[in-house]
């Protein structure tokens, strides 16, 4: 049984958790970063989403990854990935942000059928919890190649030739959130409702019952810095004009987080998977309220401040800004895509056969998950593939077929 599996252990995670974030606001003065809050939400030790016992990924999760869908999505990345590995004497691949391992067990095991296995499968896992499910989900499926698998806790410092990738975790990095307004810019935080005073001396939710969780947070606006101001000011350029009161967010750290977990790749490759637009899309006027989404139970809201520690806080990705920090990182963009492109490149029709294997039932469950990863309306758009180089030169054939490398 998980940490989280009961209702009362869920309830008494969240309201620590609660207390802890609160504290902390009170600490600084009343008000919190959203950027801060968001990063103690999902990663504050023992206690955030992704450190605590939630269950998550999958079915009886709180959401589903394209890795969590279909083995199709693994052993298209496989192909992809050998025809780097091709190049790299005892490559390595390095995956970050693992979820429930099941990308990692896919890739292994079409790589091995490849014959084009990594030396090194390194995973970068900043939650503990997850970590452990990793290890016993590879233990499992590929006992034979769980010598190749080691957890990093930070960065790997050593030099190496391969594969960077990661899928649904660049949204999953803390944002800043931004109000525009005609005469100014707004950074939106987080307070105490009632005020930390009423809070601190134990006041509740009008009508809480005695002993139910009083921390309660609310959205509260300080005039924004230099450097958010200046952030907005390019982004309005690009995309505006905005209307007043207009609401979205950023990535502040993806700058110093890309370089931090790509600086050791000498040759190769970087993959990013997630779901996003290029800038000019991603800030379109009518897009009001921002992209701040969060997963309870498979369940979508836009409310972080409901089930705090139980539920994932994500927001889309601006590829461009990805683009910048990948560019500055020292990397040259090789392929932008639709994720359904990208699986249709790497010929995922053979692969649905061949994990098939002429059983007709197994080929339309394959068929069923397929038409999930690709149809424009489920993730097929939404999500999209970039690739990168480094001191290597080579056509990569998940983004043969669609290149919207322009859009950025
Ligand atoms: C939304 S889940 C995606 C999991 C998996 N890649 C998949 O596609 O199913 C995000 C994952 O990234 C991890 N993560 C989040 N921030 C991270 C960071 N800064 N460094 C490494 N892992 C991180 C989380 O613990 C989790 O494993």
């Amino acid at each position: 049984m998980r940490r989280n599996d009961t209702p009362t252990a869920a309830a008494e995670h969240s309201a620590r958790l609660r207390d802890h974030i609160a504290a902390e606001i009170q600490a600084a003065g009343g008000w919190l970063s959203f950027e801060r809050f968001m990063d103690l939400a999902l990663y504050a030790p023992g206690l955030g989403y992704y450190s605590g016992g939630a269950a998550k990924l999958g079915a009886g999760g709180d959401f589903t990854t394209a890795p969590e869908v279909s083995r199709l999505f693994g052993a298209c990345m496989a192909v992809q990935c050998a025809e780097v590995l091709r190049e790299a004497s005892a490559g390595t691949v390095l995956e970050i942000g693992a979820g429930s391992g099941r990308l990692a067990a896919d890739l292994l095991a079409r790589l091995e059928t490849l014959d084009q296995l990594p030396e090194n499968y390194w995973i970068l896992e900043v939650s503990a919890d997850l970590r452990q499910r990793q290890r016993e989900h590879l233990e499992k499926r590929l006992p034979q190649l769980i010598h190749r698998v080691h957890w990093l806790d930070r960065p790997p410092e050593e030099s190496f030739d391969g594969v960077i990738l990661a899928n649904e975790v660049l949204d999953a990095l803390p944002v800043a959130r931004f109000r525009w307004h005609l005469e100014k810019v707004e950074e939106l935080g987080v307070e105490i409702r009632g005020g930390a005073r009423g809070r601190a001396q134990g006041g509740g939710p009008a009508g809480a019952p005695a002993g139910a969780p009083v921390r309660e947070f609310e959205w509260g606006a300080r005039p924004a810095n230099a450097a958010m101001l200046n952030v907005c000011r390019e982004l309005a350029a690009a995309s505006g004009p905005w209307d007043d009161g207009y609401v979205s967010e950023y990535c502040p750290r993806l700058g110093a987080w890309t370089r931090a977990v790509t600086q050791s790749l000498r040759s190769g490759a970087v993959f990013w998977f997630d779901y996003g637009l290029p800038r000019a899309q991603y800030y379109l006027p009518e897009r009001h309220d921002g992209t701040l989404v969060c997963h309870f139970r498979q369940r979508l809201s836009d409310d972080p401040f409901a089930n705090i520690g139980l539920q994932d806080i994500t927001a889309w990705v601006d590829f461009t800004r990805v683009a910048e920090a990948s560019r500055e990182a020292g990397f040259e963009l090789a392929g932008f895509t639709t994720q359904a492109h990208f699986l249709a490149g790497l010929n995922i029709d053979q692969e649905m056969q061949l994990a098939a294997g002429g059983d007709a039932n197994h080929f339309a469950r394959l068929a069923n998950q397929a038409r999930q990863l690709m149809m424009p309306g489920e993730m097929g758009e939404r999500f999209k593939a970039m690739a990168w180089l480094r001191g290597l030169d080579l056509p990569l054939s998940g983004f043969a077929l669609l290149d919207l490398r322009h859009s950025l």
